[in-house]
């Protein structure tokens, strides 16, 4: 039998996930669970590249956790744990880093642009972050690796990464590839829809949170930016109807003719409170789910802490092949 392929993908702890974070990713990984084999991670390291609150850190990995379990990620059937509970990664981290150019870093535009946003506190830690983000994908070997455009650029690096290791020492890495899956949409801002949406958008009403109740989701698309035809239909320039047109899409499963035609003859008023609707029910589930678990301190616990066993498994025999391979002595 042909061994399953290996999926690895981090999220950021924000504590909560956008409809794009949802929809572009999060809610992809569940039926991803039964094709391969899955190790989802959520990323409190590479979080403190930028000032965090400690307290609100820890609350917030540990809702982003209970939240992906929400979502639909079985602990039975995919590894999920915390970063921070691996230091395998970092150890992993250091000899890539060795294997990383200067220049290459530079090059990274998430780099850029963060440090001009906090030009305070340009870190070596933002520096070395695709870094870090090679160690998660390569302590796993993974094959494929589930990424929005915004990280195809890492993706890239840490390719290049395991390809110089391989060079160097002698074949051992696989060369992840990225899983751009069919279904995975752009969500873009619901108030400036040429622009992503953002959890960091100044305007509450650009973004919609997965854990927004019913009332605050349709009050948020009842507000959405539009354009001043009444036509529900994709077309280029309609860049508010096109976003509503996906996310409706995606949670009704109609297809954009048949909303169209769902839709002729009525205006956007109606069509805005039919997604916000759409949402608000298709995201019930996960908001149940998320409220029952985060009350469950001790299953949680349970979850992560064997989550973390089963990463360390994993990813300490591959770093200690590549500890070996890069001639330290061994330690075993
Ligand atoms: N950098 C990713 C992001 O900001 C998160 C991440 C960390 C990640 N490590 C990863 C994604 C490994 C995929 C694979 O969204």
């Amino acid at each position: 039998m042909e061994e399953k392929k290996v999926i690895f993908s981090g999220i950021q702890p924000t504590g909560t996930f956008t409809l794009g974070n949802y929809l572009g990713a999060v809610k992809n990984w569940g039926p991803l669970q039964e094709q391969y084999n899955c190790i989802y991670c959520v990323v409190d390291l590479h979080a403190i590249t930028v000032r965090q609150d400690p307290a609100k850190l820890r609350q917030n990995t540990l809702n982003s956790y209970a939240l992906l379990m929400a979502c639909g990620i079985d602990v039975e059937k995919s590894v999920l744990f915390i970063q921070s509970h691996a230091p395998t990664h970092p150890m992993l981290s250091w000899v890539l880093s060795c294997c990383t150019q200067f220049g290459e870093l530079s090059r990274m535009t998430q780099f850029k642009d963060k440090s001009q946003r906090h030009p305070d506190d340009v870190n070596a830690g933002l520096f070395t972050y695709p870094v870090l983000m090679a160690a998660d994908i390569l302590a796993y070997n993974a094959d494929l690796v589930p990424v929005g455009i915004d990280q195809k650029q890492h993706l890239e690096l840490a390719r290049n990464i395991a390809q110089r290791f391989n060079q160097r020492y002698g074949d051992y890495f696989t060369v992840p590839d990225a899983y751009i899956s069919e279904v995975g949409a752009k969500i873009m801002s619901l108030q400036e829809p040429t622009k992503k949406m953002s959890k960091s958008d100044e305007n509450p009403n650009a973004c919609i949170l997965i854990l927004d109740d019913k009332d605050t989701i349709i009050r948020k698309f009842k507000r959405a930016v539009t354009d001043s035809e009444a036509e529900v239909c994709c077309r280029e320039g309609k860049d508010g109807i096109n976003n509503l047109m996906t996310i409706y899409s995606i949670f009704t499963g109609r297809s954009f003719d048949e909303i169209t035609s769902d839709f002729a003859g009525k205006g956007y008023g109606d069509f805005k409170l039919a997604v916000g609707e759409a949402v608000a029910d298709g995201l019930e589930p996960v908001r149940t789910e998320f409220a029952r678990l985060v009350q469950d301190k001790a299953y949680l616990k349970k979850c992560y802490t064997e989550g973390a066993e089963k990463a360390l498994k994993i990813s300490s025999r591959i770093t200690s092949k590549v500890y070996h391979k890069v001639g330290f002595v061994d330690n075993r």
